[in-house]
């Protein structure tokens, strides 16, 4: 079971009704110099900065109907128990979740499937400082063949009580930073790859 800093905050939160308000999620504070603030990018199931969206329509959508645009990454809040979706059309939608070694994830689409031990709770933004759940503890770790490349990561405890990046290993850097929502009108993507 992934244990996060910060059961409290998903146990104690009060619950924002459901909105289908997209958001971009922007990626601030960190140590990286010249970075910005960029949103965060769905790519393979995961989160990146500096790598771009990946997403798709089928051609059997775009035959009857305007696929959107595809080239952000948005999300929606699930309003129930703080979980939070991608921005899309995709019949069953895309869950976002923390994987057991704490990488932040999103399912494939026409699949709900979601690996035992992950946690899909707490990711909920903040309305007053609109920052994705302050006591869960984001780390960016880049790539150790791309050192540009940064994927987003959250910290966890394990079974022996140690605090672990699942990103952080010999050969590249992690930085902390923190998700700060911001509103986008529309669907991101009929869906993400
Ligand atoms: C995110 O993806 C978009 C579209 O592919 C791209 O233009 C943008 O540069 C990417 N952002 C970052 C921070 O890599
Ligand atoms: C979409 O339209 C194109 C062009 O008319 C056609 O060749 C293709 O078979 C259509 N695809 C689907 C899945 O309906
Ligand atoms: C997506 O493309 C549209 C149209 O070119 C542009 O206005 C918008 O800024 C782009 N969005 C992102 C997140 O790159
Ligand atoms: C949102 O953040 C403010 C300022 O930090 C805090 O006072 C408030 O309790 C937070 N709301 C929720 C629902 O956590």
């Amino acid at each position: 079971m992934l244990r996060l800093y910060a059961f409290i905050a998903s146990a104690s939160g009060v619950l924002a009704a459901p909105s289908p308000a997209g958001f971009e999620l922007h990626a601030y504070y960190t140590n990286y110099p010249g970075l910005g603030a960029p949103a965060i990018n769905a790519s393979g199931g995961s989160f990146w900065i500096h790598k771009p969206t990946q997403s798709y329509c089928p051609d059997s959508v775009a035959n009857i109907t305007t696929c959107p645009l595809g080239n952000g990454t948005s999300f929606v809040a699930g309003g129930q128990a703080g979980t939070l979706f991608m921005n899309t059309e995709v019949p069953g939608g895309q869950q976002v979740y923390v994987a057991p070694n704490g990488l932040l994830k999103y399912t494939v689409p026409h699949s709900g499937n979601i690996p035992e031990g992950s946690l899909t709770t707490g990711l909920i933004v903040n309305a007053t400082t609109a920052q994705l759940n302050r006591y869960y503890t984001f780390w960016m770790c880049n790539l150790p063949e791309d050192s540009n490349v940064w994927q987003v990561w959250l910290q966890y405890e394990d079974e022996k009580g140690s605090i672990r990046i699942g990103g952080q290993g010999d050969k590249n850097a992690c930085t902390r930073f923190v998700l700060i929502s911001e509103p986008v009108q529309g669907i991101g993507a009929w869906e993400y790859l």
